[in-house]
């Protein structure tokens, strides 16, 4: 048995009650080892990862790792919230009881991490200082050295961050479990992935990927969170946040907006650099993934990034679509890259849409560590890296990063967008300035599944605000706090929903989307200032052509323009059906939601 105290002494822990909670799970899970860490720790941790193969190296100061081949995206299906109370049963946050799970998962962790490292991470989910710190604060216990690495980049971490909370942390406790011999995706599925929302604790065996092994990031930084903010009167959404400033009048406008994961959340917050759209606008990036919004004493809506950094996915980023995130990952920046094409005799990495393949093979492996020159038929053709492969860097890194990004008073919000893959239907951008039609419009967010979860790319489905994997408590009670916390802001921010996804009947993007989706966003910004008035349809205010900045766009987009400033009114028509299916589930929605819907399908009937 580890000698507990003494490490925690010498690590200057001196939370007693994250004490309790150290001694009382490695004494479960029967590590053999106890390190407290902290971001100081960085350089020793990712020696030492080298030193045993865990983290190859990819250039000076990157790294690379490949997660087990059946271990790469989030299981959603494995992923539970946990309460005592039925109620919080939702359609989507595959409630159960914590007194059937809390059982269930202590078995699978005792004893699963002997002969291992635990180490602990003390982390904070906020700017210190922030309004929201004593939700934001959390220790998670790991027995994986990557997963440390990676909590590094996207959290602050450190003791000084819990020493003084007393009971206000999050309890996540994240134990890896033998990955060749859990039985992903059969019958026989070992792994579990619980948040036990009331009692803020977060229990996840079976995995060693991002999005399941972070547990700052998403079980906490979203699903506890909602739930904490839920109970506290704050949201808690997965959203990105950037701030455009019109340098010729210096207004500066934050939008913030929910995208499904891998929709293009990071391109937008990222992408849209200082000098998009030539000289005029200023583009600064907040967050990329989650943002925390609350209202302030001064009665205006604030937003923050809870993240340190940002776990991008690498697929088509390259210098033309995203040159703002390969500025964030040049050498030197202790960038991690997981699961993409790696050369150990060049230390190169390489993904789809990296640019040209390279020709010469020599060296090069796929994401499995399988050699490419060795391959034969159907997989002469197979992607080199997986399609959610990913980066991780921290936000100090991306060069648009804004100046008060760890300002803890947060930002004005003055816009919310939601927008997702949608092949046809949705316009490029429609303006909505009506809270309940606004979140109406969030709730029937609508868009084809992407690789972020396990076997349901293209799949259409309805993903309410972006929050669907997240959820953690019933979507009737999620629509009414929103209605509450968006009420109670005396200055109301515009809605948009917008679609860089439109499709021709060839199957091309009719949008070129990436850089040029700032011309959208200017719109809304002119629209919420008075300076256009668009066009007002059934669903929203559509730009008029030229109202829309068309400077410089390309020829083809230019031609596609009036499909995407166009209602299909039959193909909405239809869709207000599917609406309502999806949103009868919901039992005791607010009649303020029904409302709106009702208002949007009479005015499609003209
Ligand atoms: P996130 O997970 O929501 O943050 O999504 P990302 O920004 O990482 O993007 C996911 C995928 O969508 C990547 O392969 C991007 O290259 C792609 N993508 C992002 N923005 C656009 C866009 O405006 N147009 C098109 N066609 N693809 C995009
Ligand atoms: P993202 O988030 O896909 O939105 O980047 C990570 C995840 O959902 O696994
Ligand atoms: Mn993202």
């Amino acid at each position: 048995m580890v000698d507990v105290e003494r490490t925690l002494d010498e690590a200057g822990l001196t939370n007693p009650h994250v004490r309790e909670y150290v001694a009382h799970w490695a004494n479960i899970t029967g590590a053999e080892r106890i390190e407290v860490v902290s971001a100081a720790d960085d350089a020793r941790l990712v020696q030492e990862s080298l030193d045993a193969g865990e983290l190859l190296p990819a250039g000076d100061g990157l790294y690379y790792s490949r997660s087990y081949f059946k271990d790469t995206a989030r299981a959603e299906e494995r992923t539970i919230v946990a309460t005592s109370n039925e109620a919080d049963k939702g359609i989507y946050n595959n409630w159960k009881p914590a007194a059937e799970m809390k059982p269930k998962l202590v078995e699978l962790m005792t004893g699963a991490s002997a002969g291992k490292t635990m180490y602990v991470i003390p982390y904070l989910m906020a700017p210190k200082g922030s309004p929201l710190e004593k939700f934001a604060a959390g220790v998670e216990l790991t027995d994986n050295r990557n997963v440390v690495l990676q909590m590094i980049r996207m959290a602050r971490v450190g003791v000084e961050y819990i020493n003084d909370l007393g009971d206000s942390f999050v309890k996540a406790v994240h134990v890896t479990g033998d990955l060749e011999n859990l039985g992903q995706g059969t019958p026989d599925d070992k792994r579990y992935f619980v948040t036990v929302a009331d009692e803020r604790t977060i229990l996840h065996f079976g995995s060693s990927y991002g999005g399941n092994a972070l547990l700052g990031k998403i079980a906490h930084g979203l699903r506890q969170g909602s739930f904490d903010g839920w109970k506290n009167g704050f949201l808690v959404e997965q959203f990105m946040l950037l701030g455009i400033t019109d340098k010729q009048t210096g207004k500066k406008w934050n939008i913030c907006g929910g995208f499904p994961s891998a929709s293009g959340k990071t391109n937008l917050a990222m992408t849209l650099a200082p000098d998009a759209l030539g000289d005029r606008y200023y583009v600064e990036f907040y967050g990329d993934d989650i943002a925390w919004l609350w209202v302030g004493d001064d009665g205006k809506l604030y937003g923050m990034n809870p993240e340190f950094g940002v776990f991008g996915v690498a697929k088509d980023t390259n210098e033309k679509t995203n040159p703002t995130a390969i500025d964030s990952i040049v050498p030197g920046t202790g960038a991690i890259f997981t699961n993409v094409a790696y050369n150990p005799k060049t230390q190169q990495v390489w993904w789809e849409g990296r640019g040209d393949k390279p020709t010469d093979l020599d060296g090069w492996e796929d994401w499995k560590g399988d050699v490419i020159a060795e391959r034969t038929g159907d997989e002469v053709d197979a992607p080199w890296a997986h399609p959610n492969s990913r980066f991780t860097t921290t936000l100090a890194n991306v060069p648009n990063v804004a100046k008060d990004f760890e300002d803890p008073a947060g930002v004005e919000i003055h816009g919310i967008i939601f927008g997702g893959r949608t092949r046809d239907r949705e316009p490029l951008i429609r303006a909505i300035n009506d809270v309940a039609e606004g979140v109406y419009d969030g709730l029937t967010l609508g868009a084809e599944a992407t690789a972020a979860a396990d076997g349901l790319e293209g799949v259409l489905r309805y993903d309410p605000m972006s929050m669907r994997p997240f959820m953690s408590y019933s979507e009737a009670d999620y629509a009414a706090h929103w209605l509450e916390v968006i009420g109670r802001a005396t200055k109301k921010p515009i809605f948009a929903h917008v679609n860089w996804f439109q499709r021709g009947d060839d199957g091309r993007f009719l949008w070129p989307g990436y850089r040029e989706n700032l011309r959208p966003l200017n719109w809304l910004m002119q629209f919420l200032d008075g300076e256009v008035e668009g066009v007002r349809t059934p669903v929203g205010v559509l730009p008029k052509r030229e109202e829309l900045n068309l400077d410089g766009l390309d020829e083809q987009a230019l031609a596609d323009l009036d499909t995407l400033l166009t209602i299909d009114v039959e193909r909405w028509q239809q869709e207000m059906g599917f609406r309502e299916k999806h949103l009868a589930q919901f039992d005791g929605l607010p009649e303020e939601i029904w409302e709106a819907h009702r208002r949007v399908a009479e005015a499609l009937e003209g």
